[in-house]
């Protein structure tokens, strides 16, 4: 695909986002491109969202992964393709991913021949919600993937240049909330009922205390009380109080311990003022590790291509990318895309001239390391 065309296309899925899970006309878009180029699809039996295969069906395979969905948010770029629905926006440039990887697909298309195995590319509905990843696993057409690779957008490096990060990139991201219940009274007869709030005002202060004193300084870690909830009024000492957050860890390890304390933290508090608290802890996406060896041989492709390579920071917002190295190793790297807007943000853009160099470092990279895993 010529570098004119791969702009339109990014343009086109950029002008008409959809939610996750109501991605029809996106992948209907992204199936006709790769058909008309002779892509075979494979049937996932899903709504939304596409598996495409390159290669002759031997040797091992490897996986290019890319999300599709865009977020409710009112698009104030100005671009000339901005939008063309009100309160959908590809704010977090997984219309760049798309196009990005379906340029990848037709510059593997056409050394199909040549490839010593397959490469799998993943158009994944639903990342914004952390349900896409799973779904595409769960259609089991991954189970012989044995290297997955993404790119993500990122605003602060200019076009040109890719964020390479060895070992943990992304966070883990869990939700968790508590109900304290207490007794309700008269606000002016305190000793009559148990009230919650105290309790809650407790519970909120100690939560800070797990990162500072109870995690190694050494690793990283959030948690964040982010809804209290109280009362209706001014003389009503309420019966019941809730709150809710979220944990962020970049090991296993230390997010099975956050949870383990904060539960402690949250039921015993509670108990000390006379409380009941139901605690819940619902785990999100787990964190995102990137292969070292891997981020090694991309980066030095990636010079040896033209691109500056830079180390940068991991995160601690979360990517279901991570669900997909459940079943094997692989890496996310961080495409330059400028504009200096964060991601998500009404005002976010990727420069479409990173398009093309990434596409042709995302099927260089599969080819050399599908020969690599062939050899
Ligand atoms: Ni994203």
């Amino acid at each position: 695909m010529e570098r004119s065309r791969l702009i339109e296309v990014f343009q086109w899925l950029h002008r008409h986002p959809e939610l996750a899970m109501e991605e029809r006309k996106t992948t209907a878009f992204i199936r006709n491109i790769l058909a008309e180029n002779g892509v075979r699809l494979l049937e996932t039996g899903l709504e939304t969202g596409v598996i495409a295969a390159l290669g002759k069906g031997e040797g091992p395979t490897v996986a290019l992964r890319a999300d599709i969905d865009g977020l409710p948010v009112c698009e104030q770029t100005g671009l000339a393709y901005a939008s063309g629905r009100p309160g959908v926006m590809h704010a977090c440039g997984h219309d760049f991913h798309a196009a990005c990887m379906l340029g990848a697909a037709l510059l593997l298309k056409a050394r199909e021949a040549e490839l010593p195995g397959t490469v799998k590319v993943i158009f994944q509905p639903a990342e914004e919600v952390n349900r896409g990843a799973a779904l595409m696993v769960a259609t089991g057409l991954l189970d012989d993937v044995r290297l997955f690779l993404a790119g993500h957008t990122y605003p602060w490096y200019e076009a040109g240049i890719l964020g390479v990060r060895p070992g943990p990139m992304m966070a883990s991201a869990d939700r968790f909330s508590a109900k304290l219940t207490g007794k309700g009274c008269h606000a002016a007869n305190p000793e009559r009922g148990i009230d919650p709030v105290p309790a809650l005002a407790a519970i909120v202060t100690a939560a800070q205390s797990i990162v500072s004193r109870r995690v190694n300084p050494f690793d990283s870690a959030v948690v964040s009380v982010t809804r209290v909830a109280a009362g209706n009024t001014w003389n009503v000492t309420p019966e019941t109080a809730e709150l809710e957050g979220t944990v962020r860890a970049m090991t296993e390890a230390v997010r099975c311990d956050i949870r383990r304390r904060l539960e402690a933290m949250v039921t015993d508090t509670a108990r000390a003022y006379g409380c009941e608290a139901a605690f819940e802890y619902e785990r999100g996406p787990s964190p995102v590790i990137n292969d070292e060896a891997l981020c090694r041989r991309a980066a030095s492709l990636a010079r040896a291509q033209g691109l500056e390579v830079r180390e940068n920071p991991p995160s601690m917002i979360a990517e279901d990318f991570s669900e997909y190295l459940k079943i094997a190793p692989g890496a996310m790297f961080r495409v330059g895309t400028g504009g200096g807007y964060d991601n998500h943000h009404p005002r976010f853009t990727a420069d479409p001239e990173a398009l093309m160099p990434a596409a042709a470092f995302f099927a260089a990279l599969a080819e050399r390391e599908l020969r690599q895993l062939a050899a």
